[in-house]
């Protein structure tokens, strides 16, 4: 659906891209990561024709249309960072606004807009003044807009920005339902733990580069098995410590990393049908389990290590 090729964007002598290459297929919810500055909203800019690169190419659906022209736009929605400011404009008005921008007619506007008013939960705002909207509400609405001429491809640059826990919530849900509409969806953001809950797949970029993409559970279950080799696993134990820090020293594909009052972490590189066995073992040597926590390789974790601690 999107594919960038050595992309590069320059503002005097800084690189805000840096030859970035990035291939997006059909039907993804892609997470686009990186720190302040990475170069993220940039990059969606020009993929949206509104700034232009200094070098590479930008091809969205497969079509060869020049990015920014009227074809290339209809491709697309855009959900910019900033919502901008409208004065006296109501709801309805604002749908209307932008659908006549699309040289759609007026009943077609208006049932389009219905639509996705109700999508984005608006329908009882229709009638109020866009400024006095929340921000969530506000961000939804500017979801709606993007939609109305139906593009293959919805961009959001960080549209969780400013909003409360709930409103998260309610965008995630949002992107999930579009999602499974088949809409292909790029989302940046800062926020790792939402997108590995939501996104099919991720890009982390860095200083204009791009770190690593690919599908979500590969990432993470990459960034599990480094530098170990092994998954970690965290053992409470209440009683029988001395006999269980012995039996782990012994058990094949076990490393005890370390031991504490109650808790031994141990890496663990062997199956699961083993790592049954051993706790079968545990317990007929009178050692008492309370718990048993393999660690998750977290998104934050893999992007601490992939931008050097610059989250
Ligand atoms: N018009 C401009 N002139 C000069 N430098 C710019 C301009 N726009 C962006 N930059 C620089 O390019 C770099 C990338 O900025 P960009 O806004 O793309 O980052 P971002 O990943 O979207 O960051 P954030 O998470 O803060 O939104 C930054 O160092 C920024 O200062
Ligand atoms: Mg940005």
């Amino acid at each position: 659906m999107l594919r960038i090729n050595d992309l590069t964007k320059n503002y005097g002598s800084f690189t805000a891209v840096n030859h970035l290459t990035l291939h997006i297929p059909e039907g993804e919810l892609f997470g686009f990561v990186g720190p302040n500055g990475a170069g993220k909203t940039t990059t969606i800019r020009i993929v949206c024709g509104l700034l232009k690169a200094s070098g590479g190419t930008v091809q969205i659906g497969g079509s060869s249309a020049t990015l920014g022209s009227k074809e290339m736009k209809k491709m697309i929605g855009y959900v910019p960072d900033f919502f901008g400011v409208y004065d006296n404009l109501k709801v309805k008005e604002y749908m209307d606004f932008y659908g006549s921008m699309y040289s759609m007619n007026s009943k077609e506007i208006a049932r389009l807009s219905d639509d996705l008013l109700e999508l984005v939960n608006l329908t009882d705002k229709k009638e109020f003044y866009v400024d006095t909207l929340s921000r969530g509400m506000k961000q939804r609405l500017c979801v709606a807009r993007a939609l109305l001429h139906n593009p293959q491809l919805l961009i959001l640059d960080e549209p969780n920005s400013g909003l409360d826990p709930r409103a998260r919530v309610e965008m995630k849900e949002l992107l999930k339902n579009l999602h499974s509409m088949g809409k292909t969806i790029i989302i940046s953001s800062h926020i790792l733990s939402e997108l590995s809950e939501m996104c099919s797949s991720i890009g982390i970029m860095d200083h204009g580069k791009l770190l690593t993409s690919g599908g979500i559970d590969t990432i993470m279950h990459g960034s599990m098995n480094e530098p170990t080799g092994g998954k970690r696993i965290h053992i409470r134990i209440n009683a029988g410590m001395e006999v269980a820090v012995q039996m782990m020293k012994e058990y094949p594909h076990v490393v005890v990393e370390s031991v504490r009052e109650n808790e031994i972490i141990i890496n663990y590189r062997g199956t699961d049908e083993e790592m049954s066995a051993l706790i079968g073992r545990l317990i007929q040597n009178q050692v008492i389990l309370t718990g048993f926590y393999p660690e998750e390789g977290s998104l934050e974790s893999l992007f601490m290590n992939l931008t050097g601690g610059e989250a």
